[in-house]
């Protein structure tokens, strides 16, 4: 979904290079036994970088992933990139996860909410069959709550398209959703997870683990 549209935006660099505080948070309280991360959806790899700086391994997988010169010019963070890093222009949902050996952390920041229902059903299904007992799914989403809800051409059940598509997440039946599939570990929903200047969203943090 909106392929083109992240495509563009990253041969553009206009987003940020600098970690998110959901990466931030999960190295500060989760990481500690960790060794490797699959980063969902990872976009221009800022978290992606993030994790590698801080001594991880790191899959990057996104279905519009930048090329390396795209993900950045300094020659440290593209030998960091090829040394520990696999990165794979693929759609996450769909990708056979046991091709990657022992995943420590399922990281998805801002792409759940970038899928389909039917694709998220996918991906729960194939990290639940890869999932270990010390396995970590770590997600931040935008839900129903956030202002950009109700914004644009409405697709599917809370799923709308301004100039590209957004699926906001209801805590409730998030919760209901994985019920039987993982356990939840922390799970909060506020508007001050990533503050940038005006821009305060609803969002959704949730850290899984297993049933
Ligand atoms: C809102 S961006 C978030 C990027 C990054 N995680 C961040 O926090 O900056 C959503 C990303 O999900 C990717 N994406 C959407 N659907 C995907 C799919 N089915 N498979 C792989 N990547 C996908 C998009 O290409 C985009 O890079």
């Amino acid at each position: 979904m909106s392929k083109d549209y992240w495509k563009e935006i990253y041969k553009k660099k206009v987003i940020k290079t600098d970690p998110s505080d959901f990466a931030k948070y999960c190295l500060d309280n989760y990481f500690s036994s960790a060794k490797v991360i699959i980063d969902l959806g990872a976009g221009n790899c800022r978290d992606t970088v993030f994790f590698l700086k801080n001594k991880f391994k790191v899959i990057a997988v996104d279905q519009s992933l930048p090329s390396l010169n795209e993900i950045s010019d300094k020659k440290d963070i593209k030998k960091l990139i090829l040394s520990n890093c696999k990165l794979i222009k693929n759609d996450f949902s769909n990708i056979d996860l046991r091709s990657y050996g022992k995943i420590d952390i399922y990281y998805s920041r801002w792409s759940i909410h970038a899928i389909s229902e039917l694709k998220e059903k996918q991906l729960f299904k194939n990290i639940q069959l890869n999932f270990r007992e010390d396995s970590l799914f770590c997600i931040e989403v935008r839900s129903t709550k956030d202002e950009l809800f109700g914004k644009g051409k409405k697709l599917e059940k809370n799923a709308f398209y301004t100039d590209h598509y957004r699926r906001f997440i209801d805590i409730n039946e998030f919760k209901e959703k994985i019920k039987n599939k993982f356990k939840i570990i922390y799970i909060e929903e506020s508007n001050n997870f990533s503050k940038v200047g005006d821009n305060n969203p609803v969002l959704i943090r949730a850290i899984l683990g297993k049933m």
